[in-house]
């Protein structure tokens, strides 16, 4: 069974999430973008052999006229001399406006290819396949595109809806634990925020269960943020939930920890502290710590809350001398408030 979410920010655009569907991406973009001719393909050199032609196929079996961009997999190649050759890549085989980007892979990927088509002849569509469990609940949604610079990670981007987004949960079935655990921290802070039905039913083991419908209840909750707050001016916040110290660890551990596990640790703290603050209702923290132990996380960090409080002055969600802090109010109802810099390392010690 396929699932389509329609996605109200940009244009409008559908998410379909259901396994096999790598087959159909061919149709479903000449459904999306009928007047398109050609696709520049963007992947890495991790994906390509696995699904590329299958999905240069489909796109020829549709009529598009096809090229592929592999770049070397990984986010040492998420720069602006790796968008640099794309750019030129797509003038090589004279992409024009009528033309299409279609990015295959994860996170590095979909926020690279989708940046390059924002800025190719000023912008030109694109579409997302995400083969990631990250990418599908987070970064192909939503429109962030962007690259990291010599001063921190996705510091250079735009705002650029893709046109459709084709999620084929058989892509995951090659994904390595830290790649399944930073898909599962988006999906736990997803419900802790926002919906405490879908908390429940993580707690009860739906993802292993029904991934394809934990999935698409996350997509369903992104395209509700991200249509109320496309540009992050308020409400999309929300979706940093434990980021900001998720950030400031990977920043520490010098990216030797993932995503996904940096930030599971970024929610436990920030919980710690607003249970602690009065803010976060009694008994929260401890199911969230449960459902994050279970799900195979670690729980600590060995960097010192000094080193935290420092590493988090450089997020770029920062606003002058204080910090956006989002926290639980409880299961699915989140706020943000702001801690100043100065005020930090007491607002998280612990008691
Ligand atoms: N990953 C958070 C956002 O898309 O806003």
């Amino acid at each position: 069974m396929t699932n389509t979410i329609h996605i109200d920010a940009g244009s409008g655009y559908d998410v379909l999430i259901g396994r096999d569907l790598l087959a159909q991406v061919g149709e479903r973009t000449r459904r999306a973008l009928p007047k398109t001719a050609r696709i520049a393909v963007f992947t890495d050199t991790t994906v390509q052999p696995l699904y590329g032609d299958a999905v240069e196929r489909s796109l020829r079996e549709a009529g598009f006229e096809t090229c592929c961009f592999v770049f070397p997999a990984g986010e040492r190649s998420k720069n602006l001399a790796t968008v640099g050759r794309f750019l030129d890549f797509m003038s090589e085989h004279r992409l024009t406006r009528r033309d299409a980007v279609l990015v295959l892979g994860g996170g590095v990927a979909g926020d690279m290819g989708g940046f390059a088509a924002s800025i190719y002849l000023r912008g030109i569509p694109f579409v997302q396949v995400p083969t990631t469990l990250l990418a599908a609940v987070d970064s192909s949604v939503g429109g962030k595109t962007g690259v990291d610079t010599a001063y921190g990670k996705n510091l250079t981007g735009t705002f650029w809806q893709p046109s459709l987004v084709v999620c084929d949960t058989g892509t995951f079935d090659s994904l390595g634990v830290d790649q399944v655990l930073d898909g599962t921290a988006e999906i736990i802070k997803t419900a802790a925020i926002r919906d405490a039905d879908l908390f429940e039913r993580l707690e009860a083991g739906a993802l292993k269960a029904d991934p394809e419908a934990v999935i698409a209840r996350c997509v369903e909750i992104k395209g509700e943020v991200v249509a109320s707050d496309e540009k992050e001016s308020g409400l999309r916040r929300i979706l940093n939930f434990g980021h900001t110290l998720g950030h400031a660890i990977e920043l520490k551990k010098d990216y030797g920890i993932s995503h996904g596990r940096a930030v599971a640790i970024g929610m436990l703290l920030v919980t710690a502290a607003t249970r602690k603050n009065g803010w976060t209702e009694s008994g929260i923290y401890e199911r969230l710590l449960s459902l994050i132990s279970s799900s195979g996380f670690a729980v600590e960090t060995d960097v010192p809350l000094e080193d935290l409080c420092e590493a988090a002055r450089s997020d770029k969600k920062s606003e002058g001398d204080s910090i956006h802090i989002i926290y639980l109010q409880t299961i699915g109802s989140c706020a943000d408030r702001t801690v100043r810099f100065d005020a930090l390392y007491d607002f998280l010690k612990s008691e």
